[in-house]
């Protein structure tokens, strides 16, 4: 190799290096680069074919950056293997309520481990899922530690504290403390093979991270785990702020600004739930409220919360809850005392607001797996494949459409006034067409137009008009059927309708 060509590399390289983009943020107040202005140089990063290559090149430049915190500060954190044993010693002193299981391991074999609490863990009900991740980032413990205090609290208080038994009997709470257990171990960032975890997941609008096969394991145990359960909401605990994230946590331009998502005042009803429930989140100096839109804080790609958002149905927040990383293990108890309240508040947000209910088929009331949407939001909730039940978080004080679909029926559309608690909506929706009764489907569409009037002016002798009784009576008798059925089904004793 020439001179000349080697300092031309060396030039390029350090340009590369000086253009880098902000890879390092969400979750790293300390260590984040705040973005400029717009960087074109972007575009190597999202380079279509043998990005992969540069990306990997891109996270081992930034990695030989990032200082390893030195193992004094994980004095009196519980390490991978006391984690493991406190989980096991949970499930078996609160095994009434919970349960143990993993969704896969870490790139050095361990096991990803997670606790189910609820009244009927492993059981499928009618009821909103929530799940809880911590310590995606090696480097930030403090999420893994209150995750198993809050496990632990739950199960010490579901029978004296109302909010604790109102999860327990209206949730199934998943736990997961440590998504990242091999970088913990070595007080890193990024996991095993380096890779920043909240980086690795599919983007809305760059196609960064496209290759299943790149992906790193412990991502891909989320992606599985939220095809095979159906979470209304979730929270990922992350160190080195203090404020409650939500998305976009990116923009189409990579430009730093306030970027809505559909669902934005949900969100940020959600995200101060957190804050306000907080002993001093609220009182930022930084965010208002504590709370924040991601890409107006930063703009990041290939995050878990929007990927939640987008593809689990899911309604993710990131929440940053210790402005240092490492505070001493003596500070646990109150940092957990900070966030106990916040904690459950937000999980017992699926059951004390919003919009909920079941979706069945005027014939025989069976459960249809149908689509909710709400007028003006750009978002579509699904009702559980074999329950049907439905759970629509909204920010509350406001009217609201409501219309339930699924196909060969016909949607139904209601207005629902959501105050400060949970709304019960449960939708019967009538076959669209079909060879027999007909007539009676049309007579019990209470949401159609009058029928019976008319039908009296057009034939007016004494046999139309027994025959009309006798339908309208078994009409009656269905509709009652479906609608006690329903009744036996409901848990809680919210507002109700029937439509
Ligand atoms: C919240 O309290 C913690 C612990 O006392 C403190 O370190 C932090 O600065 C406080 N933050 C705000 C926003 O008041
Ligand atoms: C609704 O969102 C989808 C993506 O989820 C998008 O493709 C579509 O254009 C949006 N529609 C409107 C009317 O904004
Ligand atoms: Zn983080």
């Amino acid at each position: 190799m020439n001179k000349l060509r080697f300092v031309h590399i060396l030039l390029f390289t350090t340009a590369i290096c000086f253009f880098l983009p902000p890879i390092a943020a969400r979750g790293g107040h300390s260590d984040y680069i705040r973005p400029g202005p717009p960087q074109k140089t972007y575009s190597f990063y999202l380079s279509g074919d043998g990005s992969s290559s540069f990306q990997g090149t891109a996270r081992n430049l930034f990695a030989q950056v990032e200082p390893r915190p030195s193992a004094e500060l994980a004095r009196g954190y519980m390490t991978n293997d006391d984690l493991e044993k406190a989980m096991k010693d949970f499930t078996k002193r609160c095994s009434k309520i919970s349960r143990l299981y993993s969704i896969g391991k870490s790139v050095n074999g361990f096991p990803l481990w997670v606790i189910e609490i609820s009244d009927r863990p492993g059981e499928i009900e009618a009821e909103p899922a929530f799940k809880y991740i911590g310590n995606v980032h090696g480097d930030e413990p403090v999420g893994r530690e209150l995750l198993i205090r809050l496990a632990n609290w739950i199960c010490d208080n579901y029978k004296k504290d109302p909010l604790a038994q109102m999860i327990v009997e209206n949730v199934h709470l998943h736990i997961l403390p440590s998504l990242n257990p091999d970088a913990f171990t070595v007080r890193t960032r990024n996991n095993a093979n380096n890779v920043d975890l909240n980086r690795d997941f599919p983007d809305q609008f760059f196609p960064l991270n496209e290759d299943l096969g790149l992906r790193q394991p412990e991502t891909r145990a989320i992606m599985t785990w939220l095809m095979d359960t159906r979470f209304t909401a979730s929270a990922t605990l992350h160190g080195g702020a203090l404020v409650a994230n939500f998305p976009w946590d990116g923009t189409e331009d990579k430009r730093k600004y306030y970027y809505a998502c559909p669902d934005d005042e949900t969100f940020r009803f959600l995200a101060r739930i957190y804050s306000k429930s907080h002993r001093n989140m609220s009182l930022s100096k930084e965010f208002e409220e504590g709370i924040t839109n991601g890409a107006s804080w930063y703009p990041i790609y290939g995050g878990m919360q929007d990927w939640n958002y987008i593809h689990g149905g899911c309604f993710e927040l990131t929440l940053e809850i210790s402005d240092n990383k490492w505070p001493k293990a003596a500070e646990l108890p109150t940092i957990w005392d900070y966030n106990r309240k916040s904690m459950l508040n937000l999980v017992a947000s699926l059951v004390k607001t919003g919009v909920h209910g079941r979706i069945f088929s005027l014939d025989q009331g069976k459960p249809l797996p149908g689509l909710v949407v709400v007028k003006g939001i750009n978002y579509t909730v699904k009702a559980h494949q074999a329950y049907a039940d439905y759970h629509r978080l909204l920010a509350p004080g406001r009217k609201y459409e409501v219309t339930a679909s699924s196909p060969g029926y016909k949607p139904k559309t209601t207005t629902v006034w959501l105050g400060d608690d949970a709304v019960n909506v449960d939708f019967i929706l009538i076959p669209e067409a079909s060879s027999q009764g007909n007539l009676l489907r049309s007579i019990c569409d209470c949401s159609g137009q009058p029928f019976l009037p008319q039908f009296f002016t057009v034939t007016n002798n004494g046999i139309t008009f027994t025959l009309i009784v006798v339908v309208a009576f078994l009409c009656f008798l269905l509709q009652r059927r479906v609608r006690f059925n329903l009744l036996k089904q409901r848990q809680s004793s919210r507002r109700s309708t029937t439509v």
